[in-house]
């Protein structure tokens, strides 16, 4: 009977326990030295740095009217410094008012749409000024014409470290000069030729060449199997998406930014991904050209350099 009672007493015990503990605990944090105490405690010292930083920078000015606190605070740290002229650390504590650091990146409250520069460069782009350029460059700035390297009507000849530009988008082989004048890809002939060109220029050629039809296609004929796999196919156990996924099919290139891969040469596709490869060029704005070059094999870089290119110039 006893035992009976006990063991109901302990269960009452451990069921008002619980509760009863909350609710202690809730009154002392309401009304003791808890939460709201905190609360106000950790506000007072986020607005104290300013408080602090105004009369410091009140006296700097010479002679503000207020604050008599303030002012023995900012002397003491101010004439050690100038008068020893050596001490370097007081000097640096007392550091003149410093205009807020600008926030990097944009504003939380600026909900305009981000735009690359090189997007105005196209506005209103005449193609038959950018033809004019491209057929006799820029002799007083020293800049060869375009077709003496990417050849007439932008299908370079011989192939080579020369890429075709006919093919291309404006949209891409504006943002490419952009990036070539800005320095943001490095090519030492590139980088000359687009930091002689004006952004209006720039506009112009790149409008013109994106009205070229690009090579005739021969994409797959080279580079066997194993190309073909990686371009329609991609290989999931290394993450790697279709090449065709982003470039479209047979490598005609996809969207304004995406560029045709289909009859370029060899050489120059390996030296991009290459490039991309050692992170020389460093212009695909979220690294998925450096992520996936890093994934591939030389073997399957020349093979798909193959695959896209199709035969050599000479042999077309
Ligand atoms: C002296 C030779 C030379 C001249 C002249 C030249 N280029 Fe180039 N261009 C190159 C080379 C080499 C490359 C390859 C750069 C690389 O490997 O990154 C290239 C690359 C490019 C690319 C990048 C293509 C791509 O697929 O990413 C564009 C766009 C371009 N040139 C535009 C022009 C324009 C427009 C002109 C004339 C105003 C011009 N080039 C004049 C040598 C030249
Ligand atoms: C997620 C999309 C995506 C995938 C997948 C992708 N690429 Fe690209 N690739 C790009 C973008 C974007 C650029 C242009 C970067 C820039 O703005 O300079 C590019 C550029 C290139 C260039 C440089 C072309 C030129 O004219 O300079 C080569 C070469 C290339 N890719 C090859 C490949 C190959 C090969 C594969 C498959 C193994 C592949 N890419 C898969 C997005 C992709």
């Amino acid at each position: 009977m006893i035992e009976h009672r006990k063991g109901i007493s302990i269960a009452v015990l451990l069921i008002v326990a619980p509760p009863l503990v909350t609710l202690i605990a809730t009154a002392h944090q309401m009304i003791g030295t808890g939460g709201d105490g905190l609360i106000r405690a950790r506000a007072v010292t986020a607005s104290a740095p300013p408080a602090t930083q105004a009369p410091a920078t009140a006296p700097a000015a010479s002679g503000a009217p207020g604050a008599p606190g303030a002012t023995p605070g900012a002397t003491p740290g101010a004439t050690p410094g100038t008068a020893a002229g050596t001490a370097p650390a007081p000097t640096a504590a007392a550091a003149p008012p410093k205009p807020p650091a600008p926030v990097p990146g944009r504003s939380a409250l600026d909900f305009s749409a981000s735009r690359p520069a090189w997007e105005t460069f196209l506005r209103d782009a005449d193609p038959a000024a950018g033809k004019q350029l491209a057929a006799n460059g820029k002799p007083a700035a020293g800049v060869q014409a375009c077709v003496a390297c990417h050849g007439q009507a932008g299908i370079t000849p011989s192939g080579g470290i020369f890429p075709n530009l006919a093919g291309l988008s404006s949209e891409y082989l504006a943002k490419q000069l952009a990036d070539f004048r800005s320095g943001a890809r490095v090519q030492p002939l590139m980088n000359t030729v687009a930091r002689a060109l004006s952004e209006q220029e720039i506009g112009q050629v790149a409008a013109y060449y994106g009205t070229l039809a690009g090579p005739p296609m021969h994409v797959g004929e080279f580079g066997g199997d194993a190309a073909r796999k990686l371009d329609v196919q991609g290989d999931g156990a290394r993450a790697l998406p279709a090449c065709a996924n982003c470039h479209g099919l047979r490598g005609m290139g996809e969207g304004p930014l995406i560029p045709r891969l289909a009859g370029q040469s060899r050489e120059y596709f390996t030296d991009q991904m290459n490039a991309f490869r050692s992170g020389s060029r460093q212009n695909d704005d979220v690294g998925v050209m450096r992520a996936f070059s890093q994934r591939l094999t030389d073997a399957e870089i020349q093979a798909l350099a193959a695959y896209y290119a199709g035969p050599a110039p000479q042999q077309r």
